[in-house]
């Protein structure tokens, strides 16, 4: 680190809604590392963000930020059409990456910044925060371990009741700017979906609808590599859900990330609403509920993932270990939203790019 002092000090660019909801709540409880400059053109945002949380360094030109040699790393969260730039810049400043989610617009972009990464010494990692979820890393193993057994089918849904409580900001309606469900929400469950199925989407068909703006409400049907077909529906405009239901062979698992008995396993042998499974799962939400106490005094299992996240990112930066969300991986999940886009312009199936940056 160019500081040469173990608290990694670290700027963010981009003071809206992620950062201020999200990241630094997370981040002022983490003692490894301390937030020591800020960046946002609109000098509202950034003073408002300055000062709920104690930030003195403040630019309205993020080129300022990254000037900082008492900066080991930088946060891009500005909307995705700035992603690359600015990431660009920070690599070039010598700084850590973290970049949210997604990646960039396309693919040609996602190429010169892993390129440029690649020669550089220091990490990068995209925000994809749901694979810190505690019941997606639980859920993982157990696919792992073969408890499932051959996954047949997955369904996922990620919807929320943003469009129907907030206004939300202009960059938001156009796919152009990196809006609509398919860039701004599916790209999560995009991730997941390799994520746990351990292979790539083969072939994407989306349906979308945009009568008020790009991709307000997506249903896509997917197939994995290994054949394994998908089903996910996103939205901003209906009620909360992040689920995942894996079937497999042996059993199906249900996810449900924001509810901390999110995690059910029904055996393919067992009936689910019989009397034993009803008596094992009041046992175990009896026997749970301290931690369930715990997790929802620290905010809940889903806004845990953003404090797992950084502590992963902080982590590596001072152990020099691997980062498991590359920018790679950022750029395959990119390629399906890109598939699924042209497939809801084409109205048919559309296969995946599986080209290498
Ligand atoms: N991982 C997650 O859970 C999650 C959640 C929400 C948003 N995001 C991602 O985070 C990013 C930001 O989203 P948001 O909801 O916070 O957006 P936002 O519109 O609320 O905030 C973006 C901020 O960036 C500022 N900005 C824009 N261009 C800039 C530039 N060139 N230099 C400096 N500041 C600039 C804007 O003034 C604004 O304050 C997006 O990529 C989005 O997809 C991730």
């Amino acid at each position: 680190m160019p500081n040469g002092a173990n608290v990694v000090k670290l700027g963010i660019v981009g003071c809206g809604r992620v950062s201020v909801n999200h990241h630094l709540p997370a981040l002022k409880k983490l003692p490894g590392v301390e937030v020591i400059a800020l960046a946002d053109t609109d000098k509202g945002c950034l003073n408002w963000a300055g000062d709920r949380f104690h930030i003195n360094k403040r630019y309205t030109d993020y080129r300022f930020l990254l000037d900082s040699p008492s900066l080991d790393a930088v946060a891009v969260c500005v909307p995705p059409k700035s992603h690359v730039e600015i990431a660009l810049g920070a690599l070039a400043a010598g700084k850590h990456l973290f970049i949210e989610k997604p990646l960039a617009l396309n693919l040609e972009e996602c190429d010169r910044l892993i390129e440029r990464a690649r020669n550089a010494k220091t990490k990068a990692m995209v925000g994809f925060n749901l694979r810190h979820h505690r019941l997606v890393r639980q859920a993982r193993q157990i696919i792992q371990q073969g408890t499932l057994g051959d996954i047949e089918s997955i369904h996922t849904s990620l919807t929320s009741a943003l469009r129907l409580r907030l206004k939300v900001p202009e960059w938001r309606n156009q796919r152009s700017s990196g809006g609509g469900a398919l860039f701004e929400v599916a790209v999560h469950h995009f991730d997941l979906w390799r994520y746990l199925s351990g292979c790539e989407a083969e072939e994407v068909f989306a349906m979308s609808r945009a009568d008020n703006w790009d991709d307000e409400t997506v249903t896509l049907t997917a197939r994995m590599t290994n054949g394994v077909p998908i089903a996910s529906n996103f939205s901003e405009r209906t009620s909360e859900s992040n689920e995942l239901e894996i079937y497999g062979r042996k059993g199906r698992l249900r996810l449900s990330l924001y509810d901390f008995y999110g995690f059910e396993f029904y055996p393919a042998t067992i009936t689910p609403g019989g009397i034993r499974p009803r008596i094992v799962k009041a046992y175990k939400m009896l026997k749970d509920f301290p931690e369930a106490f715990s997790v929802m005094l620290n905010g809940g299992d889903f806004l845990m993932t953003y404090h797992s996240e950084w502590q992963y990112f902080i982590d590596s930066i001072q152990n020099d270990t691997k980062i498991e969300c590359t920018l790679e991986e950022g750029r395959r999940a990119l390629q399906i939203a890109l598939a699924a886009i042209e497939s809801s312009s084409l109205g048919k199936p559309v296969r995946v790019d599986h080209s290498s940056p």
